[in-house]
């Protein structure tokens, strides 16, 4: 089998990248580990930048998103007992960020896809990456029991952080800069409408709490814990409990315990690959860089990654240059770093770290309240958390489908 691009991973990168791809006339084959269902289910971010709804829009696969996704303007900071308002649109010329599931994200693109008969082959095992340095890359795997081999022009790399594609770059060519935080979140799907109308980020002596949502009808929650948390830790009672002493502010807020459908622990890691390139293979989004959740920027980074990938092949197919391309790395690394270093802000603010004084204590609660006092810090917390434009990578004549 031929094809121009293989794209390893049907996660939000590698599906935006396919259709990407296909809306410039280009051809890919997206080859997933998993089964249908299972990435179908797997319950992940929930925040989407005002660039990533734009950016689904220009694939055509937002018309569920417009239905049922919802557009937050605000979210609020909650310290020491109160709520404190960040107008995000009225700091950022009226951007805004929509609240959509990950999953609900993963099911349209995938449903577009087979809608147009765009290749897709889930239960991909054995998946290597062969050829690097030839610059003739090819893709062997195993599917329907036999073995497969796809020839490629090009190699995307989006199967997250544990997949194949970057342990497959010979030793010598990456610098990984890590850093492992000493906490993990506890997050829960509640069937229960959830309690405030906007994201509540709340900073407690006994921990971080997160109130975001689903839906009106779902609510999603989050608590700090130690890195090594068991689930069995938490039964559903002592879940509520810690909300509810996190989250408590003086006029008394509580919440309704519910029904628990979902749980589950993340560790929280910030990673990042220099370069995001061997050769014909590019990695994007996690299957690069991790960051910790706590500025939401996960799935909009992998998004970013191959809007600029995508620049770059129609580019490439368009012209035979190669300069897109060769800029790839770099053009995504600025928004990466940028966006390591917003979600570090965030995560440090807002998280107990374990052994802090009461002079650390006393630091976080400074920040916290020169960022709700200040216009300069409201409207830096309020610009990266809305995200910052998409970079414009392709010459303007270029933008159009390529065959
Ligand atoms: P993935 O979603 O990991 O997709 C990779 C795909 O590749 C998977 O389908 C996987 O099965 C497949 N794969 C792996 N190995 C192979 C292989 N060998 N062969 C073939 N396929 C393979 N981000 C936000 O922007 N906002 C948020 O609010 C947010 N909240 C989060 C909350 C939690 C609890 C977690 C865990 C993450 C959150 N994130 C958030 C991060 C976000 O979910 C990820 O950054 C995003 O999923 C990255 O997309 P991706 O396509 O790069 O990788
Ligand atoms: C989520 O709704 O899952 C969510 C929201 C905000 C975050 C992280 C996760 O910072």
């Amino acid at each position: 089998m031929r094809t121009q691009v293989a794209i390893v991973g049907a996660g939000p990168a590698g599906l935006v990248l396919g259709h990407l791809l296909h809306e410039r006339g280009l051809e890919a084959v997206v080859l997933e580990a998993r089964d249908r269902e299972y990435v179908e289910r797997r319950v992940r971010a929930g925040v989407l930048e005002q660039a990533t709804v734009d950016l689904l829009a220009e694939c055509g696969v937002d018309e569920r998103l417009r239905r049922e996704g919802l557009v937050h303007h605000g979210l609020e900071l909650r310290f020491d007992g109160a709520g404190h308002r960040i107008d995000l649109s009225g700091l950022t010329g009226g951007r805004a960020i929509t609240v959509y599931g990950q999953q609900e994200v993963v099911k349209d693109l995938i449903a577009a896809r087979l809608a147009f008969g765009g290749p897709l082959h889930f239960e991909a095992s054995d998946v290597r990456v062969e050829g690097l340095e030839s610059g003739r890359p090819s893709v062997r795997y195993l599917h329907a029991g036999a073995e497969q081999r796809l020839e490629a022009d090009v190699v995307a790399g989006c199967d997250g952080f544990h997949g194949v594609c970057r342990p497959a770059i010979p030793d010598g060519v990456l610098r990984i800069y890590e850093h492992v935080h000493p906490f993990a979140w506890l997050g829960i799907l509640v069937a229960e409408p959830p309690p405030s109308d906007e994201l509540v980020y709340c900073h407690h002596e006994r921990g971080f709490a997160l109130v975001s949502l689903r839906s009106p009808e779902v609510t999603r929650l989050y608590l700090q814990v130690p890195p090594d948390e068991e689930l069995e830790a938490w039964p559903d009672e002592r879940i509520w409990e810690e909300l509810n002493l996190r989250l408590a502010t003086e006029a008394g807020c509580s919440l309704q315990p519910g029904p628990i459908f979902e749980r589950g622990i993340t560790p929280m890691r910030s990673y990042v690959t220099e370069p995001m390139r061997c050769g014909r293979l590019f990695l994007a989004g996690d299957a690069a860089h991790i960051v910790p959740p706590t500025g939401a920027k996960g799935l909009n980074l992998a998004v970013a990654d191959v809007r600029v990938l995508a620049d770059a092949l129609t580019h490439f197919y368009a012209t035979g240059e190669e300069s897109l391309l060769d800029a790839y790395s770099d053009t995504c690394l600025r928004r990466v770093w940028r966006v390591q270093q917003f979600s570090w802000w965030m995560t440090s603010m807002l998280h107990r770290f374990p052994g802090d004084d009461e002079f650390a204590l006393r630091l976080q609660r400074s920040q916290l309240d020169y960022t709700v006092s200040s216009h300069a810090a409201s409207t830096t917390l309020a610009e990266n958390y809305v995200g910052m434009p998409h970079p414009q990578t392709l010459p303007a004549a270029a933008g159009e489908r390529v065959a």
